[in-house]
């Protein structure tokens, strides 16, 4: 039998409005459904860190991580499964962010596409080209870099205007693996070409910037005004209607059943009157929101709560974060004096690892252990026969890492769960230590 490795996914969302339709249809709702999957790790946050580049408006990015984490959270996302966290509560990004930066080329930086626009925009207007930008918004593909690499994510789903900077975070990767040894995993971005595009109000894309959205969890009252200020053609009540170019049509499909959809592309066929189908529009979204909307009010209503969860989520993100910037300020040379110095300049090609020890008890058996760097006991074992059973343990670890460990919990004492993350990770050092050795 053998088992699929794990999957670490990971993304972000910057606290900077109040979640509407577009986001839940085209982010929140495949993402909640994705993280549902057994083979896979979530890892989800609130980028407020990213937020602080494009506002200004303390209370704007409170309110914003407020809804945001509750819109999530009340969409499904289950955050005792997944890690659900701040970004701002992990004090090892922005560390991590710096290591990062001393690894990446202004000249990359300067084709970043949201710094080029805004130099492109002040060149057209004949303005000074850093004209208000700050550094903040050219390091950005630095700071979700990051975001990225602190949690070894293999998968990163973004929107389309993203891809460039997980292509950079590859390259941070790999320039510091070069430089360092392998301390990375190199991420990949999904996109999800299936999730619609959510057209608003106006029948352009539903965007904060355009000021034409639908929010998510406003009172259904409100909903249904919003839904009767869609824009549609003039065509009186009996005419034929087009669903093509229908802003009303393809927000409805992204509610609808298959069944549901083919209904009212008849219906449009048959002249039904706007107002009608306006409110079978808001009858079918509402059916679906309207559980939802429950929870995100006692949320909303409950801060406190909502604070646990996000401090919860950033221990256990830290789990993993605190070892393992542990280990890359070792990497780069930030260490105790006492650690002892390496011959004039040499690279270096030893630094303390994790490790497995086996020893045999009292009672005639034979044990292994896992310890980190720091010697910290990761895992224990039972007791085995001989000790060509615990060595072949070992070794199957160390090839295979956690991806067969469900299979050896029998052979296993059970670890705090809190502890996984660490083994899942020191595993990996070891893993890279040995492909290292073998080039
Ligand atoms: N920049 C992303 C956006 O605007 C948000 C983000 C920040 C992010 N850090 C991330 C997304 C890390 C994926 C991974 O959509």
């Amino acid at each position: 039998m053998t088992s699929t490795p794990r999957t670490r996914v990971l993304t972000g969302i910057t606290t900077t409005g109040t979640p509407h339709l577009g986001n839940y249809v085209g982010a929140i709702r495949p993402t909640v459904q994705a993280s549902r999957n057994a083979n896979t790790d979530g890892f989800y946050f609130l980028a407020d860190y990213h937020a602080l580049i494009k506002c200004d408006d303390p209370a704007r990015i409170q309110r914003s991580t407020l809804e945001i984490a509750a819109s999530w959270i009340a969409s499904g996302l289950d955050t005792d499964k997944v890690t659900f966290y701040r970004q701002s509560d992990i004090p090892e990004i922005p560390e991590l962010t710096w290591f990062l930066t001393c690894v990446t080329g202004k000249g990359v930086l300067n084709r970043a596409h949201a710094y080029k626009a805004a130099v492109d925009k002040n060149n057209a207007a004949g303005h000074d080209p850093d004209s208000d930008v700050t550094a903040g918004l050219f390091m950005y593909p630095v700071l979700m870099g990051a975001d990225i690499l602190m949690f070894k994510a293999h998968k990163v789903p973004v929107g389309r205007d993203q891809i460039q900077h997980i292509e950079m975070a590859r390259d941070m990767a790999s320039s510091f693996n070069h430089l360092y040894g392998e301390h990375f995993v190199l991420p990949e971005a999904v996109v999800e070409a299936s999730v619609a595009l959510l057209p608003g109000l106006d029948g352009r894309k539903m965007s904060k910037s355009y000021d034409n959205t639908i929010p998510l969890f406003a009172p259904a009252a409100q909903m249904r005004k919003q839904i009767a200020s869609i824009v549609t053609d003039s065509k009186a009540p009996g005419e034929a209607k087009s669903t093509e170019g229908s802003a009303l049509f393809q927000i409805y499909q992204a509610f609808a059943s298959a069944e549901e959809t083919a209904a009212l592309a008849k219906a449009y066929a048959e002249g039904i009157a706007w107002g009608d189908a306006k409110q079978v529009l808001f009858e079918r979204i509402d059916r679906e929101i309207a559980p939802m909307r429950e929870q995100y009010q006692e949320l909303i209503n409950n801060p406190a709560k909502l604070d646990q969860i996000l401090l919860a989520g950033a221990d256990k993100a830290r789990q993993m974060a605190t070892p393992f910037i542990k280990e890359l300020r070792h990497a780069v040379g930030l260490r105790a004096l006492s650690s002892g110095t390496s011959a004039s300049g040499a690279k270096e090609s030893k630094v303390a690892l994790p490790s497995f020890k086996q020893y045999r008890e009292k009672d005639g058996q034979f044990y292994f252990k896992m310890v980190d760097a720091q010697g910290q006991l990761l895992l224990q074992s039972k007791g085995f026969a001989s000790p060509k059973e615990a060595g072949q343990t070992i070794v199957r670890l160390q090839t295979e890492g956690l991806a067969c460990i469900a299979e050896m919990l029998h052979l296993l004492e059970p670890t705090s769960a809190h502890l996984l993350p660490s083994v899942e990770h020191n595993l990996g050092v070891i893993q890279a230590a040995n492909n290292n050795a073998r080039k």
